[in-house]
């Protein structure tokens, strides 16, 4: 085959979570380094990097559409790399069921895409889902390397999972949890707020996992991490996200009650709200740990907005432990929260478990639980109505002279006035939506 031309232009797309977009960040950033440009909102790219998710099969299936969709009218495609957990887990299979695509990159492999281009360049089809014990985080970002942000960045400081819930399959297509040393993490803080953060959301998937030493050697959890990071006088927000409740510890609670700059949100999956349920997933906590847990939460701090994650349909789950899950609901009173219909994945202990749960009463389950937790949304909404608070403007909006932000409780805020994007200004919240919140300006920011 003809060595296909040298890439100019490239695009990415980025499936699943936050994680996989902090990664398709940093993929932009290497391959901006090799000298191409992003391609403009609609034209064509000479590189193509889908940045896929494997955690249900639904994202899995859509790669393979999505690289259909990238033939074009004459028959060519651009140079296809898929990156990301599907890359991981089912790289093999790409290969053969794909033959447009040049290059599969596991997630922690991705600092190896140069390489690997000028290897696709030469026409051959290149493969490297390697997980070596020498993190990709040694070589990326490298120190010093100027990163883009906007007012909110995503900051990955710990990777992988030893949890083993038998549904799930990022303990084998991310590995075992490794955490970023705190150095190397400091130092990219520091650069994203010199780009102009002013919210960090630091990333992982056990993120309150992460373990290290500070500037002087001791040991420290997230919760040190964190209280470090406050420090910086630019950096005005901090959150985290994803985190196991076994990994809540006492520290970390009592800073939600303490570090002004860390946001009253916490997004605790607890999946099910049956005790049966839960040891089958093997999530080693029960539903009343969970809510006690919660409990010392929000006494550290009381306006907390809690989300969560769910599985519908887990192999086994009967009616009336499902009527668990919505009880647990009603006792938490989520401000928003994910639900998913149980997935199986290959390889994973639970795709093979007996009781697998027919389609319909998944979708009949998912409903109701949907359900109620749109209903918790709105109701937290709405109990925020007349509270001022500071909102984080990220963008503008639909509507001329519109801005959207955050609120600290994640929630979307809208509202009309003198602002700039990445602004912090006061407002009163006017009105309640299921999704959003209308609010009013309080008082001109000072420039
Ligand atoms: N099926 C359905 N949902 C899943 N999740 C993880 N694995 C599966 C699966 N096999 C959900 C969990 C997890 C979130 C990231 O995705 O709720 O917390
Ligand atoms: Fe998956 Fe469980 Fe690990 Fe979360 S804690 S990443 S659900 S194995």
């Amino acid at each position: 085959m003809r060595p296909p031309p040298a890439p100019q232009t490239c695009r990415g797309k980025s499936f699943g979570c936050q994680m996989t977009v902090y990664d398709g960040e940093r993929m932009g950033e290497l391959l901006a380094e090799q000298g191409l440009t992003a391609a403009e909102e609609g034209a064509d790219a000479d590189l193509v990097v889908l940045n896929t998710c494997h955690i249900r099969e639904k994202a899995a299936e859509k790669v393979y559409s999505d690289i259909g969709r990238l033939r074009r009218e004459d028959g060519s495609t651009p140079l296809i790399a898929v990156a990301g957990c599907v890359a991981q887990a089912e790289g093999e299979e790409i290969m053969a069921r794909a033959p447009s695509v040049r290059m599969v990159v596991g997630p922690q492999a991705y600092h190896r895409l140069p390489e690997m281009l000028a290897e696709a360049r030469t026409g051959k089809r290149v493969t490297d889902t390697d997980m070596p014990a020498q993190t990709k985080f040694d070589s990326l970002p490298a120190r010093g390397r100027t990163r883009r942000a906007g007012p909110s960045a995503f900051l990955t400081v710990q990777e992988g999972c030893d949890k083993f819930c038998t549904y799930c399959v990022v303990p084998y297509t991310r590995g075992a949890e490794t955490s970023r040393p705190f150095v190397d993490l400091v130092d990219e803080a520091q650069r994203l707020v010199a780009a102009g953060a002013k919210e960090v959301t630091l990333l992982g998937q056990n993120v309150n996992a992460w373990a290290g030493e500070d500037g002087r050697g001791r040991a420290i959890g997230l919760d040190g991490l964190i209280r470090a990071l406050a420090d910086m006088p630019d950096l005005q927000r901090i959150r985290y996200t994803t985190s196991h409740p076994n990994d809540m510890s006492e520290g970390l609670i009592a800073a939600h009650g303490e570090v002004a700059k860390l946001m009253p949100f916490l997004h605790l999956p607890v999946q099910s709200g049956s005790d049966r349920v839960l040891k089958a997933m093997n999530r080693s906590h029960t539903a009343d740990g969970y809510l006690k847990l919660l409990d010392r939460v929000r006494a550290a701090r009381p306006d907390i907005a809690l989300s969560g994650d769910f599985i519908v349909g887990f192999p086994g789950e009967t009616e009336a432990e499902f009527a668990e899950t919505l009880q647990l609901i009603d006792a938490v009173g989520y401000a928003q929260a994910f639900s998913f219909k149980y997935s199986p994945r290959p390889g994973t202990p639970a795709a093979t478990m007996a009781g697998q749960i027919a389609a319909e009463v998944m979708d009949e389950r998912l409903q109701r639980l949907q359900a109620a937790l749109n209903r918790d949304q709105l109701a937290f909404n709405a109990a925020s109505v007349g509270k001022r608070c500071d909102v984080l403007v990220e963008r503008t909006g639909r509507h001329a002279g519109q801005w959207l932000g955050k609120s600290p409780w994640l929630q979307s805020v809208h509202f009309h006035g003198d602002a700039a994007i990445g602004e912090v200004v006061a407002v009163e919240l006017a009105e309640a939506g299921p999704n959003s919140l209308h609010a009013r300006l309080l008082e001109p920011v000072a420039r």
